[in-house]
This record gives structure tokens, C-alpha cells and sequence, in this order.
């Protein structure tokens, strides 16, 4: 409470019913405003209504440049006002130094005053000015003037005004410190929807928010986009995300897995056939690929394909073109091509397993998704999110119980926790998962390992070579080790 208004308490009796009933219709309006500048020109209606006046302003102080900005300035015949210099700068300084509310009667005989050329121009008689405080600095003022041939205001009208003003003072502050928070909030969201557009990919780590943006980029465009990452890293997810994000997303996303499938089957799914093509193709067949135009299709592990089929391919991404097996008519086709490994496909091209040209064509747009143990903050909220999603949404983990899955190496990466997750469920009677439920398989033999160096570097290379598929060169890489070592010491294991 200011001054003014605990010295003036007593005097509250003078206000007049007309007043008091202002103030009342206004705290009306200040409990339903939620925007500051409908507040503050509901707030000069106000002023210029009860007492009377010609014209009314609000202004925003800034204190850091000593400068006022126009909220809101309104006449009596409610028209705008647009330009500060039709009112007295002097008197706005003054409420500010003295940050109390201010009355002056005749304006143009006092020396002080009339020299601000507004108020000759404007021919004012009685200016009247209250400060707007909060948080004990002057935030704004409200300036009320009348002419020459108006009624004089009085002392009632400067303390209604300074009722009034405590009052919108409150209210400004309820409503900046919403607008703040609506402001907050609005970052949050954008915040959340950079990593929960990504239709069902949960991970709020750096790695999967970095994942999140590249792939809301690379949706927007046709790119052929090659996803590299290990077994269960959701490399599939990730193909699909880019599907429903992209202007394709009404139409068919397909997708063939092409690892240990025999060539002229894998064939005969990608392109169709015609009929009489080969015994048993009775009748005209769609491949997928056909199926897919318009739409987007994902060749998943794609290093296993062979190397006639690559050549067939490699056709189909320079012309978008296809022909059926025992066809000659050629259909062109509009597919966004997505492909998916979790091999070095550049390391099988020096191999000379997988052909060069085909693998810069189908790296256009490399996305690589980490395994789990290089994002382990994404640990929680996946086992979480797997829960809810077997529809046990009361259940919760123990602190233990996520520890212990943060320790563990997961070589399955997240299709493992979700089996981990699966299992712990049958296992737990309550609602509470505890460590005891988690079974990881083979954590024990590395943990509680008792042998010797050799032996213990004997199961380290064996574990990785198995999960990693047998793959040296990936295995090589994991244990920071050249892929010589690792030939050599299994030969030295007498396994090769
Ligand atoms: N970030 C993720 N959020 C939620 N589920 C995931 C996530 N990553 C993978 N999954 C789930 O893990 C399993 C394996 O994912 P998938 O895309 O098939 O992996 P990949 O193709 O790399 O082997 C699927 O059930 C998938 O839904
Ligand atoms: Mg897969």
C-alpha cells in the first residue's frame, strides 16, 4: 500500500456513490481480464467516465531508458490517440519522480506547467495523474486532463483514482505473471513436440533429440535415406517416423525385410511377376515396390541382398523404374526409398560383397541411430513407456531396478529392454518392478567374472563377436582394437 492511499483510508467516505460503484464494476473487470491491454483501456473508459474528463492516457514507463510508450490513450468520444506530444511530458515526469498521485488545477496560470506547449495547445485546465507501482517501481501512469470549459477535478477524484490505480496495479501483476507463464509453458510444448511429433519414439537424450530434428529435416524432402544403427536401435521406427512426417504420409508405407531370404523370392516380392513367369505364378503379380508408388518404401537389412539383385536396384533408384519378373512392359514408379542396416555397408564395399555405385546411391541421406548404452538417460523413460504400453500404467520401477538396467550393456538394444520389460511384468505380482525382476542375460559372466586376464579377454571378444553378429570389423571397432587382433587371437583361441 502506497502512502497516499494508507493516509487517505479515513477519507474513503468521500468518494461518491457513483465512484464507489466504479470501483466495484471494475473489480469486476480486473477479476476477468486476462490481457493486459484489454485491462488498461477497459481501465481508461473507466477514468474519463467517473471523473469526467476530456481525455485519458496510459502509459508504460521503462525506467532502464527513462522513456514512455503509449498503452492507450482515448478521448471522451472514445477515439484513439496515437501521439505522446498531445499530452504534457512534464506532468508524466513529475507523477514519476514523485510516484504519488498528482492533481493541478488551473494548468495554464501556473508557471510550471504552462510552459509545456501541449498544454497551450490543448487549452487544458486540470491535469490529474496517478502512478501505476509494481514491485515497487513506477510501471506506468494514467493521465487524465480536461479543457477550459470542463468542470475542475477535485481531491475525491484523485483518491478514487488512486483506489483505482492499486487495483490495476494488482490486476497487471495477476495478468504479466500469467502472460510469463503462458509464455513458459509455450517453450515447454515446442520443447515436448520436437521430441513427441516423432510418432511413438521415445528418448528425450541428446542423441535422440539431435535424431528427432534431423528427421523432422530430412521428411520434408524425397531424399533416399540410408538408417544404419544396431539390431533393435529402431531403425524401423525411425523409417516409419520419416513416412508419417512427410507430405507422403496418406499414402502406403511398405516395407521388406531382405536378410536370409532366397534371392528369386526377395526378387519376385520387389518387382511382381507375370504370369507363366516361372512354375507357379499362376497369375499377374504386384511387386512391392508397385504397391508402394506414391508412398515410401523401406528395404530393411539391406546389406544381405545379393549381387544380381543390386544391379536390379541400383535401376530402380537412377529411373525409378520396374519390370516385372518375365515382364517387358516397364512402369514407372514415384517411391521414396528408405534402407536400413546394421552393418558397415562402406566396409562390404571393400569387401566387394556390396556394389559402390549402389551404395552412394542409396547414401544420400545417412541417419545413424546410436544403441542404447551411448544414450542411457533414454533408459527410464523407455521402460516406462513399454509399461504403459502393455497396459500396466499403475505399475512403477524402483530407483534399483532402473539402475541396474543403466548398467547393463544391452547388445539387443531396445528390443531387448522391451523383452526385459515384457518378462519383469510376468515375473512382478505387485505394482512396484524391483531389480529382482530385471533379468539380463549373460550380465552375470562379465560381472562376477573370478578368472584370469586371457580368459576374461577370451569372453569379452566372444560376447561381442555374438553380438554383434560375427561381424569383425564392427567388433573390432566396439573393443577399440584392429581387426588383425582380433583374427589373431582367435586363432590363438583355436578357432580359426
Ligand atoms: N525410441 C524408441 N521408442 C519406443 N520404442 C522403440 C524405440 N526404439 C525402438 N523401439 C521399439 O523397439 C523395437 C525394435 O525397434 P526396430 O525399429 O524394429 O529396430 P531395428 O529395426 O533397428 O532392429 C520395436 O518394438 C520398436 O517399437
Ligand atoms: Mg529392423
Amino acid at each position: 500500500m502506497n502512502n497516499f492511499f494508507s493516509e487517505n483510508i479515513n477519507h474513503i467516505k468521500n468518494l461518491t456513490k457513483d465512484e464507489f460503484e466504479s470501483l466495484y464494476e471494475f473489480t469486476e473487470i480486473l477479476n476477468s481480464a486476462t490481457r493486459q491491454d484489454s485491462l488498461i483501456e477497459d481501465a481508461i473508459d473507466i477514468v474519463i467516465k467517473v471523473i469526467n474528463a476530456e481525455r485519458g492516457l496510459f502509459v508504460k514507463y521503462d525506467e532502464a531508458y527513462d522513456t514512455f510508450s503509449i498503452i492507450s490513450a482515448r478521448k471522451i468520444s472514445n477515439e484513439s490517440i496515437t501521439d505522446l506530444h498531445e499530452f504534457s511530458s512534464g506532468i508524466l515526469q513529475k507523477v514519476i519522480k514523485e510516484r504519488k498521485p498528482l492533481l493541478y488545477h488551473d494548468v495554464m496560470s501556473d508557471p510550471h506547467l504552462s510552459q509545456f506547449e501541449s498544454v497551450q495547445i490543448q487549452r487544458i485546465k486540470s491535469v490529474i495523474g496517478v502512478p501505476i507501482v509494481r514491485e515497487g517501481k513506477v510501471w506506468g501512469v494514467i493521465i487524465a486532463d480536461s479543457q477550459l470549459d470542463r468542470r475542475e477535478f477535485t481531491e475525491e477524484n484523485l483518491l478514487f483514482l488512486s483506489f483505482f490505480s492499486n487495483l490495476v496495479s494488482l490486476a497487471l501483476d495477476r495478468i504479466l505473471k500469467l502472460e510469463e507463464l503462458e509464455k513458459e509453458n509455450q517453450i515447454l510444448i515446442n520443447r515436448l513436440q520436437l521430441t513427441e511429433e516423432i510418432p511413438e519414439m521415445v528418448g528425450d537424450s541428446a542423441a535422440m533429440r539431435t535424431l528427432a530434428h534431423i528427421i523432422h529435416k530430412v521428411a520434408l524432402t524425397d531424399a533416399t535415406v540410408l538408417i544404419t544403427g544396431e539390431s533393435g536401435t529402431g531403425k524401423e521406427l525411425a523409417a516409419k517416423a520419416i513416412h508419417t512426417l512427410s507430405k507422403r504420409k496418406e499414402k502406403p508405407f511398405l516395407a521388406q525385410f531382405c536378410g536370409s531370404i532366397p534371392d528369386t523370392l526377395l526378387e519376385s516380392e520387389l518387382f511382381g511377376y507375370k504370369k507363366g513367369a516361372f512354375t507357379g505364378a499362376n497369375n499377374d503379380k504386384q511387386g512391392l515396390l508397385e504397391a508402394a508408388d506414391t508412398g515410401t518404401f523401406m528395404l530393411d537389412e539391406i546389406a544381405d541382398i545379393s549381387i544380381a539383385l543390386q544391379a536390379k536396384l541400383l535401376r530402380v533408384l537412377e529411373n525409378r523404374e520396374i519390370i516385372r519378373l518375365g515382364d517387358v512392359k516397364v512402369k514407372k514408379i514415384d517411391v521414396r526409398i528408405i534402407t536400413a542396416t546394421n552393418k558397415d555397408l562402406l566396409s562390404l564395399v571393400k569387401e566387394g560383397t556390396f556394389r559402390e555405385d549402389l551404395y552412394y546411391r542409396l547414401n544420400i541421406f545417412p541417419i545413424r541411430i546410436p544403441p542404447l548404452r551411448e544414450r542411457r538417460t533414454d533408459i527410464s523413460l523407455l521402460a516406462s513407456h513399454f509399461i504403459k504400453k502393455i497396459g500396466k500404467p499403475e505399475m512403477v520401477i524402483e530407483s534399483e531396478a532402473i539402475k541396474k538396467m543403466e548398467n547393463y550393456y544391452w547388445p539387443g538394444n531396445v528390443r531387448q529392454l522391451l523383452n526385459v520389460i515384457q518378462r519383469a511384468l510376468i515375473l512382478c505380482d505387485g505394482n512396484k518392478l524391483l531389480a529382482e525382476h530385471i533379468i539380463l542375460e549373460d550380465a552375470a559372466d562379465l560381472e562376477n567374472f573370478q578368472g584370469t586376464l586371457r580368459e576374461f579377454e577370451k569372453l569379452l571378444l566372444k560376447k561381442r563377436l555374438e553380438e554383434l553378429h560375427g561381424n569383425r570389423t564392427l567388433t573390432a571397432k566396439s573393443l577399440d582394437v584392429s581387426v588383425r587382433w582380433i583374427q589373431l587371437k582367435l586363432k590363438e583361441m583355436g578357432e580359426q
